[in-house]
Formats: C-alpha cells, structure tokens, sequence
C-alpha cells in the first residue's frame, strides 16, 4: 500500500484498473455472437461505484496479494455484481428502465439478450477466477471458486433475491429483514472481502473471523444506506430510478425502521466495522475508509 496516497487517488487507481481489467476479462464484441458480447459489455463497462473490486484489493493489501490475481478476483465478483443487476432489472423482478445512468439492458437490447447476458456473465466470472492462478496455488483457488459460489447461489444473492421478490407488501420482522439483506447484497460484498484476503494467503482462523466481522456490518450497511438513499436521494443522483421501493411497496429499512433509525443502524455498522478491523491495525487503513464510503456515500 501506498502510505501516503489519499483514498479518493486509491480508489480512482483502482476503478481505472478495473475498467481495463474488465475490458480485457469480458469477451471482445467482435466475436460471435457479437450482439451478445456487445450487451455484456454494456452491462459491465464504463458504469458502477466497483464497490466490490475496492474491497477485494483492500482485503488484498492487508495480506500482499499480487495485483493480478487482485484484479482475476475483483473482476470475478464485479461481474456476478453487474449479472445480478441486469436481472434484478428485468420486468419479472424489479421491472427498471435506468441503471449506471442508462438505459438497463431489456431496454437497450431486449429480454431475453437480458436473461442471457446474466447468464453468461456468471460464467465468465467463474471463468475469469479460474485462470491465471499459479499451479502451487490450485487449492486456493479453488477456495476461491466455492466461496463466490456459495455467495452467488441459493443461500447467498440469489437466496436474497428470492426473499425480496416473496416479501412484497409483506411485514417483515426486522430479523426477516436483515436476513434478506445479509444474502441479497451482503453475501457478495463479504464474499469480496475474503477473495482479496485469500488472494494474498490462505487464512487463519482469528483472521477470517475478524474480516467476517468487518464485511458482515458493511455488507448489511450497503443495503441499509441503498434503501435509505431510495428514499431521499433523486434519480439523476443514484443513476437509477429513485423511489422504487415504496412505489413497489417493498419492505426496507426506511419502510420498517423509519429513515432516523435507518442513518443510525448505518453509523452503527460502520463503527462496528472499525472495531472488527482492530486487530490488523494501520494497514486495514482502506478497509476503514471503505466503511466510511459506503456509509456515507450520497449515490
Ligand atoms: C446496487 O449496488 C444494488 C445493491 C446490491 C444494493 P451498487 O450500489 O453497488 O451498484 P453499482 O455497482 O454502483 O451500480
Ligand atoms: C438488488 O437490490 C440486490 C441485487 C441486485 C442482488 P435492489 O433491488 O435494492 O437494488 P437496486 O436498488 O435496484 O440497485
Ligand atoms: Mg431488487
Ligand atoms: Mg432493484
Ligand atoms: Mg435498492
């Protein structure tokens, strides 16, 4: 880590080396089925906070992961992320016409160019992943490969989505409620976490338990202030449509828990993110400053 370099030039470094790292992951749109190629792109490039590549790599440098397995790795989730976006878009689920300030892909292209870029962006994360490790390290990457796996599937994002679209006009307990948010959008943001840590070395015990604990409170944190920002922030602002929740009548933070109580679960979260990362000291210094971005972020 660069001791002296401001977070906002660390994360502009690390969003540049995103959108080239991507660039060259996702498949070039000259080759066919080029539409297809060209709709995944859409989908993933020039758009997005890469909320999740930032905590791969500051997961990463708290363990001196190399850059390109960093880079495999944050690439890897940032395409499940953006696969889970277009579908979370599409008119069977949230039904959406704006996303990273353009139009969401069933618009730009059609539907079923939308169901099938999410598929194949899933592949090509595990794809992605599944490269470039080197022969001694095959294990661990294989650790890698199950723990976005588990993340993505049925008990992880997917399982969360599940949840949102059969809660609909439903009162959920504030315990139903966080459970839906820890897999909805928790379950890839710690899986983040933990695909830098391993990048750098295979974990201990105390280790993984303390980056549970940071990624458990800002996974549930990210979700808290995104239900709280559709409430208040416009859509010009979020680059998607603001409002939808309650026009929806879905049940969020800000439905159950008002938008006071919301704030306050947030900035509780983001303290106890802080206090998970004690134990590793000075050099989980971006770990922290991601906490606080994500906490206090406008968009
Ligand atoms: C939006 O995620 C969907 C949620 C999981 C809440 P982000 O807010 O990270 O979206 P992008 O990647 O910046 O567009
Ligand atoms: C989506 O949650 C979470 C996933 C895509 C897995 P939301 O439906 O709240 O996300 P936005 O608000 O549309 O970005
Ligand atoms: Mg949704
Ligand atoms: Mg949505
Ligand atoms: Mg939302």
């Amino acid at each position: 880590m660069t001791e002296l370099q401001s977070f906002g030039d660390w994360m502009v470094g690390v969003q540049s080396t995103m959108e080239h790292a991507l660039a060259s992951f996702l498949p070039s749109p000259a080759e066919t089925p080029a539409r297809l190629h060209e709709a995944m792109r859409y989908a993933v490039l020039d758009g997005g906070k890469r909320v999740r590549p930032l905590l791969v790599f500051a997961a990463g440098d708290l363990f001196d992961a190399d850059a390109a397995t960093l880079a495999r790795a944050a690439a890897a989730v940032e395409m499940v992320h953006a696969y889970s976006l277009v579908h979370d878009d599409m008119p069977c689920m949230d039904d959406d016409e704006l996303r990273r300030g353009k139009p969401t892909v069933h618009v730009k292209y059609d539907e079923a160019t939308a169901l099938l870029v999410g598929d194949a962006l899933q592949s090509q994360a595990f794809l992605v992943l599944s490269e470039g490790g080197r022969h001694e390290d095959a294990a661990r990457t294989v650790a890698m490969l199950r723990l976005l796996a588990y993340a993505s599937g049925s008990v992880g994002m997917c399982g969360g989505q599940a949840i949102d679209l059969a809660s609909v006009g439903l009162d959920l307990s504030l315990r139903e409620l966080e459970q839906m948010h820890r897999l909805k959008t928790g379950a890839l943001l710690r899986a983040s976490v933990l695909l830098g840590a391993l990048a750098g070395k295979t974990l201990g015990q105390d280790e993984t338990a303390a980056l549970d604990a940071y990624a458990s409170a800002v996974g549930l944190a990210f979700q808290v202030v995104d239900d709280v920002l559709d409430a208040t922030a416009d859509s010009a602002t979020l680059g998607k449509t603001a409002g939808k929740d309650a026009a929806d009548n879905k049940p969020t933070y800000v439905s159950i828990l008002g938008l006071e109580q919301s704030k306050a679960l947030a900035e509780q979260l983001r303290i106890d993110a802080h206090k998970a990362l004690m134990p590793f000291g000075e050099k989980a210094r971006r770990l922290r400053e991601i906490a606080d971005l994500i906490v206090q972020r406008k968009a």
